[in-house]
Order: structure tokens, then C-alpha cells, then sequence
């Protein structure tokens, strides 16, 4: 029999975290305009960074809490050298059941095997236009070929593949029904996501959230009816749809138009090591300290169990008070 591992994660509002993300570092090696600072050269610390051995307890810790999840995310993951031997040790974590990476694909091609063999499930890779030029507009990079290519290898290597592309209004809205069409032609689900003020760049304004509604819209005039599917997880961020001949999904993240907190089973470890229970939260709770300096996983479980309980409603409570502007959180540094 399975040993089930009860949820000690709870917040004042009853919701159970059961998904970790941890950014392994907030480093990049792209610059894209709704995300990175444009001249970022303020990274962390090296010797502030968390090393794989203190991800490995600290998610160890996380799954005796009720974690079952873990996503890695940066900056980009991929920068971090081995980061596959961090997988393996998180895959042999016992109660883990499902490793993630999100990453921009532009060091993946040539990780693919590896993460493979490591005990990665699925990667959600980040590509917003299949434009050359505009690609290079948004991201800073000429890297649309090589994202592609790493696409089609994930895929072809039995990776579960996601893409994931925000839409900015004026800078990629046009290319809605492509992507769509993308996740027809390739069977690949492409996950539309609204654009959060979570920008280094500061060039957040509400007038440059396309809205799900609108993206719906524009598919729908070229593809007719889209239908939400069944079967899906309730509390995962992206609603999935399908079209009337049931070939291809897409998905929306409308963190803006339609905040989906009430179902949030989210928490996060930055690389610098502070627990977020929110990805609005600013600052966080610093656990590093705790852990260098000497604590049992016993006490740091408790100051995660306390924390947890102090859990803010989200970013719901934000858009309440009509409280959203540019730079609300370093995306960068979060991992979305
Ligand atoms: P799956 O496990 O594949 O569903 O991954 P995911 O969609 O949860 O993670 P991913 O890293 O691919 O993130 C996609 C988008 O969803 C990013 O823009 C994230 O910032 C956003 N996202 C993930 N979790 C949350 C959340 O709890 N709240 C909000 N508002 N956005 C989130
Ligand atoms: N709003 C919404 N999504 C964002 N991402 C990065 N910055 C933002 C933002 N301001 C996405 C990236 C990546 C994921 C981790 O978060 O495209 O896919
Ligand atoms: Fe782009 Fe992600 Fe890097 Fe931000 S962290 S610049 S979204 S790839």
C-alpha cells in the first residue's frame, strides 16, 4: 500500500499546497520585454544561491509537508550546470510524483537525453512568436530555430510537452490564431497566458493585457466554437479547451480577468532561498538562514507550517481594490 502523506501545508483560507516551484536561479540568457530588467546585471550572489544539496532537503522537507509536486523554473533553469543530477535526487524523493521544468528552450536541445533519463515528466517551454525578427524584438535573442528545434526533440523523446506564450497587447496578439493552429497541427498544448505586473522592465499597464475573452474571440472567428474539456485538474492555472473536432488543446492563464486564487495549491522556494506562499508575495520568508544555520528539518517544517498559515488571499485581493501597477514582483527571481 502507498503510505499517503497528509497535507500539513494549510492556509487561513483552507487551501492545501501540494505544488512547489523552486527557481533553481534567477540568471537568463534571454531579456524578454515583460519579464527580465533590460541592462540586468544584478544577479544574486553565488554564495547566496541555494546549492542542489539544500534544494534536495528543502524539497524533501516539502514533500513530508504534502508536496507531491515540484517544477523547476529560474530565470532558466537550464543555466544551472547538472541540473539533471538535481533531478534524479528530487525524482528519489519518496512522495514526489511529478517533476517539471519551465525554461525558455534555448540551452534544451542538447539536454534533452539527459533530462530524459533523469526522471523528468514534462517542460513547459516559454515562445511567444514564430517570427524571426519579432521573436528577437521580444526575447533579445536570434533564437526562434533552435526553441523550435528543442520543441520537437522534447517532444520525440516522450517529454509531455506545453508551450507557453504570453500575449501582450500590440507585440504578439496578432499571432493568437497561429499558435492555436500550432497546437492542432503538433498535438503540442499551447497555454495563452495574460500578461502579469510582475516585470523587471516596469512597462507593465492594464491596456497591455489582451484578455482571455479576446483571445478567445479571435480564435473562435477562425476555428468556430472552443469547448473547456472535462477532464481537468481543478486547481491548475490554465483552463484547457478544445475545438469542435477534438483535434488540438490550448489552454488560457487569465491571472488578470479571471484570477483562479480560491483553487491555488501553489508555493515557492526562490534560488537565493526564501519561501514565497504567493507570486505576489514581496518579500517572502527567508528559510536559507535557518538552514545554514544548523536547524533540524523539524524546526524549519514548523516556520514553513507557520508561514503557510499566514498565506495572503492572492492577487485577487489586489485587482479588488484596483491595486495592480508595473513591478508589483521580479518574475526573474519567482519563476513564475
Ligand atoms: P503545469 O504544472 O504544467 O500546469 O505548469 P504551470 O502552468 O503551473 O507552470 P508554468 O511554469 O508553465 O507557468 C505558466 C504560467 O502560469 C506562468 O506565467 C506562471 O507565472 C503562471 N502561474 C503558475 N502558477 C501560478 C499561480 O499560482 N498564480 C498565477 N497567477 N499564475 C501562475
Ligand atoms: N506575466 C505573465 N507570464 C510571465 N512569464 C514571464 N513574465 C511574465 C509576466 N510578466 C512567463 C514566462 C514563462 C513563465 C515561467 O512565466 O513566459 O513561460
Ligand atoms: Fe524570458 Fe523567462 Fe528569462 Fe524572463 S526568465 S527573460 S520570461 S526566459
Amino acid at each position: 500500500m502507498t503510505k499517503y502523506m497528509k497535507s500539513k501545508l494549510i492556509d487561513s483560507y483552507g487551501r492545501i499546497a501540494k505544488k512547489l516551484r523552486v527557481s533553481v536561479t534567477d540568471k537568463c540568457n534571454m531579456r524578454c520585454g515583460y519579464c527580465m530588467p533590460k541592462n540586468n546585471t544584478k544577479w544574486f550572489d553565488s554564495t547566496e544561491v541555494l546549492t542542489f544539496e539544500e534544494i534536495v532537503r528543502l524539497s524533501s522537507i516539502f514533500a513530508n509537508l504534502g508536496v507531491d509536486k515540484i517544477r523547476l523554473t529560474g530565470g532558466e533553469p537550464l543555466l544551472r550546470p547538472s541540473i539533471e543530477n538535481l533531478i534524479k535526487s528530487i525524482a528519489n524523493i519518496q512522495h514526489i510524483k511529478n517533476i517539471g521544468l519551465t525554461t525558455n528552450g534555448l540551452l534544451l536541445l542538447d539536454k534533452v537525453e539527459a533530462l530524459k533519463s533523469s526522471g523528468l515528466d514534462s517542460v513547459n517551454i516559454s515562445l511567444d512568436s514564430f517570427n524571426e525578427q519579432r521573436f528577437r524584438t521580444i526575447t533579445g535573442i536570434n533564437g526562434l530555430n533552435k526553441v523550435l528545434s528543442s520543441i520537437q526533440k522534447a517532444k520525440d523523446a516522450g517529454i509531455d510537452v506545453k508551450l507557453n506564450t504570453v500575449v501582450v497587447r500590440g507585440w504578439n496578439d496578432d499571432e493568437v490564431v497561429e499558435f492555436a493552429n500550432f497546437a492542432r497541427c503538433t498535438g503540442i498544448t499551447v497555454r495563452f497566458i495574460e500578461f502579469m505586473p510582475l516585470d523587471g522592465t516596469g512597462i507593465w499597464r492594464s491596456d497591455l493585457v489582451f484578455s482571455k475573452k479576446e483571445m478567445v474571440e479571435k480564435i473562435e472567428s477562425k476555428f468556430g466554437k472552443i469547448f473547456a474539456v472535462s477532464e481537468q485538474e481543478i486547481s491548475a492555472p490554465a483552463k484547457l479547451y478544445s475545438f469542435s473536432d477534438r483535434v488540438g488543446t490550448i489552454g488560457f492563464i487569465p491571472s488578470v480577468t479571471e484570477p483562479f486564487c480560491n483553487q491555488c495549491d501553489r508555493i515557492r522556494l526562490t534560488s537565493d532561498g526564501k519561501f514565497l506562499t504567493c507570486l505576489f508575495d514581496n518579500p517572502g520568508y527567508e528559510i536559507k538562514s535557518f538552514l545554514r544555520g544548523g536547524a533540524s528539518d523539524e524546526e524549519i517544517s514548523q516556520y514553513l507550517v507557520r508561514y503557510m498559515t499566514m498565506k495572503q488571499e492572492g492577487v485577487v485581493s489586489l485587482i479588488r481594490i484596483n491595486g495592480l501597477k508595473p513591478k508589483l514582483n521580479l518574475m526573474h527571481t519567482i519563476g513564475g
